[in-house]
């Protein structure tokens, strides 16, 4: 494969970490030094459906395709309103293409899923364009009374158009099984033969240190693989683009790697955590202010609740 058009849409509100600190027990100091985040953009005036279909509609103009030209769409999101039709529905008929889509729930690793299914329908002949939409809000499931998760997600969509190319080097995910380590729960409908109250929601939760140390274990560990089977090394890559989830984890993995540190380019202090959309949104901005470079090697790595991760390794040739 290779990307040959971005996009990205952030809601208008900016919500700082002292505003949250208005109604939380909880202080600017704290959250940008324990996360790097200063401020984040939650969805308010906009829905869901109205920034995933600007980030794809950027994505399409970017690649020179009119939205008949994708032949597949592609959508990562881990919960939205609507349980059925799928996102990838929906927007397809906002920009009116008929391509075959489906949703895929990666949590935050959700962009490399996309892009590893999308390298399979590319080298399998079923597909030649493809629209891949990462949409995310959650700040819809985050637990807004408490302070340990709302201060650390935001909401945001990405999307690249990929096509056949010889740019994705190498691609590898992992799923290491742990349902507890970020969790959230919705109750669906009670139905008569069931007692009620069965199914309950539980707003999300995390086990903010057992996933501070599964993400660098394994980020550093697939980011060594894929450099490899790809026949590089660390100091080849030119660009570290990593899943925006704190900027401690961020360091700790460049550490390990022992690469300097304008090799990270990072949005999280503006933008806070946007699960998956995280990368596909700092590749489109990196791309809009031509920090991305005809040539660079980039390496991607992401990891979210399951506990799964992916990464891969590309050259940027737009
Ligand atoms: O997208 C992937 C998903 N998630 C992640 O990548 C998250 C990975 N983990 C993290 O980013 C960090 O673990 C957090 C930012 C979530 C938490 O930072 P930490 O340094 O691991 O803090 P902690 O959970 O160990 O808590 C330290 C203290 C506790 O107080 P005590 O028990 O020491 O008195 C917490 O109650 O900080 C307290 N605390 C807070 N204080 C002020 C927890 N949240 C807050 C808060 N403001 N928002």
């Amino acid at each position: 494969m290779k990307i040959i058009g971005t996009g990205s849409a952030l809601p208008s509100l900016v919500v700082t970490n002292d505003m949250l600190a208005d109604f939380l027990e909880t202080n600017d100091e704290w959250i940008a030094s324990r996360t790097g985040i200063k401020a984040r953009r939650l969805r308010s005036t906009e829905t869901l459906v109205d920034l995933s279909v600007s980030a794809a509609r950027s994505a399409l103009e970017s690649a020179n395709l009119t939205p008949d030209e994708i032949d597949f769409c592609i959508v990562s999101n881990v919960a939205n309103n609507y349980v059925t039709p799928a996102m990838s529905c929906i927007i397809q008929q906002n920009i009116g293409s008929h391509a075959p889509c489906f949703d895929l729930n990666g949590a935050c690793a959700g962009f490399l899923d996309a892009m590893e299914v999308a390298e399979a329908l590319l080298k399998t002949n079923r597909a030649t364009n493809i629209l891949i939409v990462c949409a995310e809000e959650p700040s819809r499931f985050c637990n807004w009374k408490r302070r340990e998760t709302c201060i650390l997600f935001a909401d945001g969509a990405g999307a690249v158009v990929v096509t056949k190319g010889n740019d994705l080097k190498a691609i590898k995910l992992t799923t290491t099984p742990n349902r507890d380590a970020i969790v959230y729960r919705r109750r669906m409908e009670d139905v008569p033969f069931e007692g009620p109250g069965v199914d309950v929601t539980e707003p999300l939760s995390m086990n903010g240190r057992e996933v501070f140390r599964l993400a660098v274990e394994s980020s550093q560990r697939d980011l060594r693989a894929v450099i490899e089977e790809a026949k590089l090394t660390p100091d080849k890559i030119d660009l570290y683009l990593l899943h925006q989830a704190n900027l401690r984890i961020i360091d700790s993995i460049r550490e390990h790697l022992s690469q300097p540190e304008y090799k990270f380019p990072t949005n999280i202090q503006r933008t806070g955590n946007i699960s998956s959309a995280s990368i596909p949104i700092l590749i489109d901005e990196l791309y809009s202010s031509g920090k991305l470079k005809k040539g660079d090697m980039i390496a991607l790595s992401a990891f979210g609740a399951g506990f799964v991760t992916g990464a891969a390794v590309l050259k940027w040739t737009k």
